[in-house]
């Protein structure tokens, strides 16, 4: 529930939709639950949708055993969290964050539904990593009330939610998503409505000059991520760490950078697209630049 000033108000709780429960949403989704917010977690595949549950619930259950939750706040998460097929089921949300496959075209069709469905106060964020807010928001009667909200994998854990104003986001809505950002205890930072954003508007072309390095055998996938963790001081190799993004959201978000700036610098390796044609998309497959099925 939402304030006259876009900020949520301290007496109702307030109601979040998080649409798509692979990685990001269903990260997403905890947050939330775990933050005290009813959460409707809906996703177009009901398999999928039953083992984000089951997975967010062991999340929580797992806090509560590391003594990071207490077992009432944990058992009221668990509580708060409730799963749907049917998208009908978000007119009560305050705010949808949608977090499905980084694709423009989809998004629409997504934010079309949505705009039908949601009150006309609620927000409408996307997690996307590189479309434009802009465009996204032009399909809805609202695009004053739509804003990317740009969260980090995974989403419980890294620190940072990048904020994107499209070229219509009102103050409200920026007040508002930035103190929702704020009370699941994150940093933000701003960033204008330019394909990459921030964050993967540098991360990306680094991760494909990566493969470009592999692609022409410079050195081996092993080394070229030990040279970046050991060399640069960076947690993850960014091979290592295009494995854990998704390969086919890295690719996505190479396309995006591609159309949307023009350079040629920003074409997609073609070790990268050849590896997502193959289904080698990372963790999440158990395959990607590197094999995980032994671990
Ligand atoms: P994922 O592949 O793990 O999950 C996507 C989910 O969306 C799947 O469960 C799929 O069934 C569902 N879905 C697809 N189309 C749908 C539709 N029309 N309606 C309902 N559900 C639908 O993807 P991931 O990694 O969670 O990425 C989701 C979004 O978050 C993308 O926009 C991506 O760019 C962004 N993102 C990804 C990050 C990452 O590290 N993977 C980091 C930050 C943002």
């Amino acid at each position: 529930m939402l304030s006259r000033r876009g900020l949520p108000r301290e007496d109702v709780k307030m109601c979040i939709g998080v649409v798509g429960c692979g990685q990001m949403g269903s990260g997403i989704a905890q947050l939330a639950a775990v933050n005290g917010y009813e959460v409707w977690l809906h996703d177009a595949d009901s398999v999928a949708l039953s083992k984000a549950r089951e997975s967010i619930s062991s999340r929580i259950e797992n806090l509560v055993l590391k003594g990071y939750l207490t077992k009432g706040k944990g058992t009221e998460a668990i509580r708060n969290l409730r799963c749907t097929s049917n998208l009908e089921d978000f007119h009560s949300a305050d705010m949808v964050i949608e977090a499905i496959v980084e694709s423009e075209d989809v998004k629409k069709k997504l934010f079309v539904q949505l705009d039908n469905i949601v009150k006309s106060s609620s927000i409408l964020a996307s997690n996307t990593s590189s479309i434009s807010i802009t465009r996204l928001a032009s399909v809805t009667s609202r695009p004053s009330q739509v804003i990317g909200m740009h969260f980090m994998n995974p989403p419980p854990v890294m620190k940072l939610v990048e904020i994107i104003r499209g070229a219509s986001t009102s103050d409200d809505t920026f007040n508002a998503t930035k103190s929702l950002a704020e009370r699941f205890g994150k940093k933000i930072v701003c960033s204008q409505d330019f394909s990459g954003f921030i964050v993967n508007r540098v991360l990306m072309p680094m991760i494909n000059e990566a493969f470009y390095a592999l692609y022409t055998g410079v050195a081996t996938k092993e080394d070229i991520d030990a040279g970046m963790k050991l060399g640069t001081n960076h947690p993850m190799g960014p091979l290592e760490l295009a494995d854990h993004i998704g390969l086919d959201v890295c690719l996505s978000i190479m396309k995006v950078l591609h159309a949307g700036l023009g350079d040629s610098k920003y074409l997609p390796c073609p070790l990268l697209v050849q590896y997502v044609d193959a289904g080698r998309l990372g963790r999440k497959k158990g395959v990607g630049v590197y094999n995980y099925s032994k671990i």
